[in-house]
C-alpha cells in the first residue's frame, strides 16, 4: 500500500515535470531546440515585421511545424545572418538583422544603379 501510494506519487510529479518543462518543438534546425515560447514567439513577430508579412506567409497554420519553400529560405537567412555576426560584425560590436535589407519588405528592394 505505502509503495503504491509512492509510485503514484512519483508518477505524478513525472507528469508535472514532463507538462510544465522547455515546450517540445517539432522541427527547430536552427534555433535552440529548447528555447522558451516566449523567445520564439519575440523571434518570430521580429521576422514577421522585418519582411512585412504575417505567420502564414512562411507558414501553413495551424501546423507552424510543416516545411515550406519559404520557411526553407528563412533558415537560410537566419544561418546567414548568425554568419555574418559571428564572423565579421562581433569585432566591430555590430550585428544585422532580418531589417537591416528587408526593410519591411519579403523582397529587399535593390538600391538604384
Ligand atoms: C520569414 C518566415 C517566417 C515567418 C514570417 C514566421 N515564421 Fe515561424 N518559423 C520560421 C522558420 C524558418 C522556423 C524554423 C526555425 C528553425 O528551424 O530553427 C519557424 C518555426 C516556427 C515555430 C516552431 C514550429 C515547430 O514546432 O518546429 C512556430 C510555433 C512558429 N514558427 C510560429 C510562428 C508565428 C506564430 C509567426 C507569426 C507571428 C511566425 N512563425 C512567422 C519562419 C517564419
Ligand atoms: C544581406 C541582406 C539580407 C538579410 C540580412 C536578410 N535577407 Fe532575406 N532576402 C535577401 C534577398 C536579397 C532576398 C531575395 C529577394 C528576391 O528574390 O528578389 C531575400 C529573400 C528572403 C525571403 C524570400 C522572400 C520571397 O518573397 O520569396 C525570405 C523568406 C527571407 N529573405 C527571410 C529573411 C529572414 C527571416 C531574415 C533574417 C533572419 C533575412 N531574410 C535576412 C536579403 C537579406
Amino acid at each position: 500500500m505505502r509503495l503504491r501510494s509512492l509510485t503514484t506519487l512519483l508518477g505524478l510529479l513525472l507528469l508535472f515535470v514532463g507538462t510544465t518543462s522547455a515546450q517540445e518543438w517539432k522541427d527547430l534546425q536552427v534555433l535552440p531546440r529548447n528555447i522558451s515560447k516566449a523567445d520564439l514567439k519575440t523571434i518570430m513577430k521580429a521576422q514577421s515585421k522585418a519582411l512585412g508579412v504575417d505567420c502564414d506567409f512562411c507558414h501553413q497554420m495551424p501546423t507552424p511545424e510543416k516545411e515550406t519553400a519559404k520557411k526553407k529560405t528563412a533558415r537560410t537567412m537566419m544561418r546567414m545572418v548568425n554568419d555574418i555576426n559571428a564572423k565579421y560584425l562581433l569585432a566591430v560590436q555590430s550585428k544585422t538583422t532580418c531589417a537591416t535589407c528587408h526593410r519591411g519588405k519579403a523582397k529587399p528592394d535593390e538600391v538604384a544603379k
